[in-house]
């Protein structure tokens, strides 16, 4: 907050024709309120003060209002909890390792400029309440990186899986950090390829998550959707075989696959990404839990009816357990759902593609589910690096896998 006043009174010495004042002494601060709310009644006098109420319980509600509404309540008597609910939303403290988003954007920045040489930061396009999607492009080739063998890492589609973000963001500062000590293969596969990483698709949706102190358990993007209620799958939005089984028409359900395909400013700004790179030749979307290696198909229980295709999946989903131990099979194994990333990406792009489920393997008592606490981070850094570093080795050509001492596929 200090530091935004002081950019807006910097801003305004700097720009002082511009009207200003007002956005400097309106304060806009949000606060999260739990309200004693016994009845109907109760609920009606606090919904009038303007708060909107977000939970409704036996005996209290939770509303989030500006500090006029919240100085109502409180002279109503029935304030029992308040906090401001300032830009920098923030994970509880036993998990102040996960990175929110102002932090992750800090970090993107401090290593993009510190090896400024072979790697790049940029925006893919703008979440649905516009904020930038990071994309760092590293390659020791920069200039004609297009022209190399691509494979591009996403994390944080869902929102709750933060631990699908923490896995991108290492691996960015494992390749250039490694890079710079002179690790021999780290530098060989920089040097050969064009590597993307968006670590956090989902970042309205992420922020939201986190935005009161505790978990909210949020899935989906954060768009309103025209019955009022929030949000949309992205991993139901993708465009191939959208409007399939195991996606939900309804707006309120946590995998509403929205109104048409592509409708989501985040997976649009996906979509024209990887179209701009026809170079990309391997996938990989980082999900939590359940400690899986997916391919597809997911719309259909039809395995991929080009042989080759079908074989390459399988047998690099297979080398990958061998390092990560989890376990191998096509998406529709686990269940059937349409408009997931791998389908259009192999469907649409032939790219070859998987989803990694990551730890914890279940939601049993004490392994934590989507919140299995910051103390995993490392080790499921550790486990799927290797996996990561085969997915780049093999991006100038996947077949190889399948037909070994055949040479590169890959013509720019
Ligand atoms: N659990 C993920 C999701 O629900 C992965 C889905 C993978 N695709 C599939 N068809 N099962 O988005
Ligand atoms: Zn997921």
């Amino acid at each position: 907050m200090k530091i935004t006043k002081l950019l807006a009174v910097a801003g305004f010495l700097a720009l002082g024709f511009l009207p200003i004042h007002k956005a400097y002494t309106e304060d806009t601060t949000q606060y999260w309120m739990k309200i004693r709310a016994e009845d109907k009644f109760q609920r009606t006098l606090i919904a009038n003060t303007g708060v909107s109420i977000e939970t409704t319980r036996e005996d209290f509600v939770v509303g989030i209002g500006s500090l006029e509404e919240k100085n109502k309540v409180e002279a109503l008597g029935l304030l029992e909890v308040s906090f401001p609910l300032t830009a920098e939303m923030d994970f509880p403290s036993k998990d102040a390792a996960f990175h929110n988003y102002a932090e992750m954007t800090d970090k993107l920045r401090s290593l993009t400029s510190q090896y400024s040489q072979i790697a790049q930061m940029s925006s893919i396009g703008k979440t649905y309440e516009g904020r930038d999607i990071w994309v760092v492009r590293i390659s020791g080739d920069l200039a004609h990186a297009d022209s190399l063998p691509a494979a591009i890492f996403m994390g944080g589609h869902h929102a709750r899986e933060h631990l699908s973000i923490e896995l991108p963001l290492y691996y960015i500062e494992y390749l250039l950090t490694e890079y710079a000590k002179g690790n021999p293969r780290v530098q060989r596969l920089v040097n050969g390829r064009d590597i993307h990483i968006i670590p956090m698709v989902n970042a309205d949706g992420a922020e939201y998550d986190i935005s009161t102190g505790s978990y909210k358990s949020w899935r989906k993007n954060r768009a309103k959707n025209n019955d009022g209620t929030y949000g949309v799958d992205l991993n139901r939005n993708y465009g191939y075989g959208w409007g399939g089984g195991g996606a939900s028409t309804s707006p309120n359900s946590d995998t509403f696959r929205g109104p048409n395909a592509f409708s989501e400013p985040e997976t649009q700004a996906v979509k024209k990404y990887v179209e701009d790179h026809q170079n990309i030749t391997i996938l990989l979307s980082f999900h939590t839990f359940s400690q899986l290696i997916l391919y597809p198909w997911g719309h259909v229980y039809d395995s991929i009816a080009n042989a080759r295709d079908k074989q390459v999946h399988e047998t690099m989903a297979k080398k990958m357990a061998e390092w990560n131990g989890y376990t191998p099979e096509q998406s529709s194994d686990l269940y059937i759902a349409s408009g997931d990333t791998t389908d259009w990406s192999y469907g649409e792009h032939k790219i070859i593609s998987f989803t990694f489920e990551l730890d914890p393997a279940n939601s049993g008592w004490g392994s934590g589910g989507f919140y299995p606490g910051a103390q995993v981070i490392p080790e499921v850094q550790r486990k799927n690096l290797e996996p990561v570093l085969y997915l780049i080795e093999y991006a100038d050509n996947p077949y190889r896998v399948i037909d070994s001492g055949s040479g590169p596929i890959f013509k720019p």
